[in-house]
């Protein structure tokens, strides 16, 4: 069974389910459970055409959920639940989102696009895929398009993935939760499929709001890859599947995932239908490799000696044989720069604030970092881009 084939029955299942969802939201119940069937049939008929896929126990899951959708229908259950779902903030006020990540609130977030350099593609994107699905999703649905269902930012270590987020958050005043193996999924070792719902709750619960699964390769990883035998792997990603699945338009929040390891992932976990985007963030080019040394070499007293010039470090920091610097490489040079400008403010007797940072500082900060991202790891993150970016 071609690719091709399994992802037409995909599609067409999902189309049904979002159509069933739509026709529930304006009460056309009768047609709804219809619709959920004929969605559950599409399913099932692929889980009989292709009854040796790993992701069978996925479909089947599916099918059965928007079966029981329409059995809720047809008894009734679903009015009450609709009621439940109307006051979802008073359902969801139990969860308690502290647990599942960092939160990050727009009145404390002073990150926005002006703050993250270049990248000037991507912030397109995330203007489109995320400004207008929070602000826009009926009008968007009115005009053909669905919102944004979920977002992968690959790309190497310290390129900007989870300062991006925080910068978008901050940009379109949202709430952010970042959920990573620091903050969440060390207190859940063996409740995976626990720690996926609670995300998934608290994005509800915190709309208009930004999810951010930072290290999804950790939380998620593709069971047949690891040595998991448990079963327990298996059981989140079908649970995630569902949850990203289920997250209809207008639910008032997306999901952001990260990782420098996309070979890791379960090919169902990014499949188009389930992630809208998927955006590799590339070690900085020239443009923004200035942009960053002026973001990270600006404060209210740091006074600059006037030969600096943020186009000549970023000629300065271009790659070499293939090694690029990072942006937080670049960030680290700079701090390195300011600490040796302020060690010697501190030592002097004056204590003047208007000591320069001069070239010669910034040159040996520069020396004394290292190109961290290699020319194979370069190669690895295009042929993934070339194949799977948007
Ligand atoms: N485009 C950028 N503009 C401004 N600063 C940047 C940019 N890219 C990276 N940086 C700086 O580099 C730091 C590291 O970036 P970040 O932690 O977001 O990398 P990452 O891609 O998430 O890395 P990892 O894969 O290791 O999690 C940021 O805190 C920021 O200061
Ligand atoms: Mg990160």
């Amino acid at each position: 069974m071609s690719h091709e084939t399994i992802m037409k029955f995909l599609n067409k299942a999902n189309e049904l389910n979002l159509q069933a969802q739509q026709m529930e939201k304006m009460g056309s119940y009768e047609l709804a459970k219809n619709i959920y069937i004929e969605a559950a049939e599409v399913l099932n008929q692929l889980a009989k055409i292709a009854p040796k896929s790993p992701q069978l126990s996925s479909w089947l899951a599916t099918a059965e959920k928007y079966i029981k959708r329409a059995q809720a229908i047809a008894d009734g259950t679903v009015f009450e639940e609709n009621e439940a779902i109307k006051v979802k903030g008073g359902d969801l006020s139990k969860v308690d989102c502290g647990s599942v990540g960092e939160r990050y609130d727009p009145e404390n977030n002073k990150l926005n696009f002006e703050k993250l350099a270049g990248l000037k593609k991507i912030k397109d994107i995330l203007h489109r895929a995320i400004e207008w699905s929070l602000k826009y999703p009926e009008k968007m649905q009115e005009h053909g398009l669905e919102s944004t269902k979920g977002i992968l930012l690959v790309g190497p270590p310290g390129c900007g993935k989870t300062y991006l987020v925080k910068c978008t958050a901050g940009e379109f005043g949202v709430k952010l939760l970042i959920a990573s193996p620091a903050t969440t999924y060390n207190k859940y070792v063996g409740e995976t499929s626990k720690a996926v719902k609670k995300i998934f709750q608290c994005g509800a619960k915190l709309a208009p709001s930004i999810v951010f699964i930072d290290e999804i390769d950790k939380l998620l990883p593709d069971p047949s890859r690891t040595s998991d035998s448990s079963g327990v792997g298996g059981q989140a990603l079908s649970t995630f599947q569902q949850e990203m699945d289920g997250a209809q338009s207008g639910t008032g929040f997306i999901v952001l995932m990260a990782t420098n390891d996309p070979e890791l992932l379960h090919p169902a976990l990014a499949r188009t239908g389930r992630v809208s985007y998927r955006i590799y963030v590339p070690p900085p080019d020239e443009e923004t490799r200035a942009a960053i040394f002026k973001i990270h070499l600006t404060a209210k007293k740091l006074v600059l000696s006037e030969e600096i010039n943020f186009e000549h470090l970023a000629e300065l920091t271009k790659p070499e044989d293939g090694w690029y610097y990072s942006g937080s490489d670049i960030e680290e040079m700079c701090r390195r720069a300011k600490e040796n400008r302020f060690g010697k403010i501190i030592a002097s007797d004056e204590q003047k604030d208007d000591l320069p940072l001069t070239l010669e500082m910034i040159h040996e900060a520069i020396s004394s970092v290292k190109r961290s991202i290699s020319p194979r790891m370069i190669q690895r993150y295009e042929s993934w881009a070339s194949k799977n970016a948007s």
